[in-house]
């Protein structure tokens, strides 16, 4: 039977990620994860998780022992295992780069000992920096945090295992995901989601003009397994993953306004304060070399995709 190895498969992504792997193959799956930001429950939980197809590995990304435990018999790796907190890898560069770094190498010289036919990493758009819209992998990266840094330094990482030791490897940049599971994402869509179900009122930074490539789990998690199951041109492969459209935030708040006041929610009129000092403005990708080398065409639209996301504030999420 095919297996993968999910890292981090209890993570916001992950347990999407898993979810899309039961229903869209017959693959068995491992998830490796130390459940610092992830929770088992919410794998576990999932209307179509099967016992019979998901062997879960509690365990650290940075131990080898651990690690070579949860990749054996699998024949592909998606490493999404990370620090994900941009703000916190500024105040703690080390540990960012332990996890981020450190543990992708771990898991990359795990890949070696198997016989792996892809490695899919998950970068993001943060190596990148401050750039023109949109971007694309032609840019030259300028990191402005050390988050931006180590998932730079990932995708190295990637291209040296592919280039030194021929494994096939993918980095995928991707751009402002969100969707069901996002419980503890500071992204703007779940956070606005919580307050409003809170009876709080979310606040804008800015004029709220500001926008963003806002992508639904469905499509990454479809773009992930186009990434492990296409053939590809060369062993290291690098792509851009969002939408190729861009949404304000202003958008964002009316679209996610309507739907939940149909569903009877009160919605506030959000307060603007003040932009936030190093924001990017405008952020969005061209996706068109993952159109034509992957065949991704993402399906998910703003409306149906935050509509998806507050029915399962709605229904599953356990404050
Ligand atoms: N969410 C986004 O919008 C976004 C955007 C760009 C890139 N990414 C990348 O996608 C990946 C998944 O992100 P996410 O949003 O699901 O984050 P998340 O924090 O929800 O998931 C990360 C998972 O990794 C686990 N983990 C952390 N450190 C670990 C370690 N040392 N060993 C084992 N497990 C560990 C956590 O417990 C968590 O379950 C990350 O690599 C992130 O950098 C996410």
């Amino acid at each position: 039977m095919t297996r993968v190895l999910v890292t981090g498969g209890c993570g916001f992504i992950g347990v999407n990620l898993v979810s899309y792997l039961l229903d869209h193959s017959n693959w068995a799956i491992n998830v490796l994860d130390d459940l610092s930001e992830g929770k088992l429950e919410y794998l576990e939980r999932l209307e179509n998780y099967d016992t019979d197809r998901v062997d879960f590995f509690p365990g650290d990304v940075r131990d080898s022992t651990e690690v070579a435990t949860s990749i054996e018999g699998c024949q592909y790796v998606v490493h999404l295992a990370a620090k994900t907190d941009v703000i916190s890898s500024v105040n703690n560069p080390f540990e960012d780069a332990d996890v981020n770094i450190m543990g992708t190498i771990n898991v990359l010289e795990a890949a070696l000992g198997q016989d792996i036919k892809r490695f899919v990493f998950a970068s993001s758009a943060a190596p990148l920096g401050d750039q023109e819209q949109p971007v694309d992998e032609s840019k030259i990266p300028q990191p402005l945090s050390p988050y931006g840094a180590s998932k730079l330094a990932g995708e190295g990482y990637c291209s040296a295992y592919a280039g030194s030791h021929g494994l096939s490897t993918v980095a995928l940049r991707f751009s402002n995901v969100y969707g069901p599971n996002s419980w503890h994402k500071g992204s703007v869509v779940s956070l606005f989601i919580k307050q409003i179900i809170a009876g709080r009122t979310p606040v804008i930074y800015g004029n709220g003009k500001q926008t963003r490539d806002f992508v639904h789990t469905h499509d990454i998690s479809n773009a992930v397994y186009l990434s492990l199951t296409r053939d590809l041109p060369s062993t290291y492969q690098l792509f851009q993953l969002g939408t190729g459209t861009e949404t304000s935030v202003n958008q964002l708040y009316a679209i996610l306004g309507k739907y939940m006041e149909e569903e009877g929610f009160h919605v506030p009129r959000a307060i603007y304060a003040e932009a936030r000092a190093g924001e990017i403005f405008r952020s969005y990708c061209d996706i068109s070399r993952a159109a034509d080398i992957l065949g991704y065409h993402p399906v998910v639209d703003m409306e149906e995709g935050v509509a998806r996301t507050v029915d399962w504030f709605r229904d599953d999420y356990r404050p």
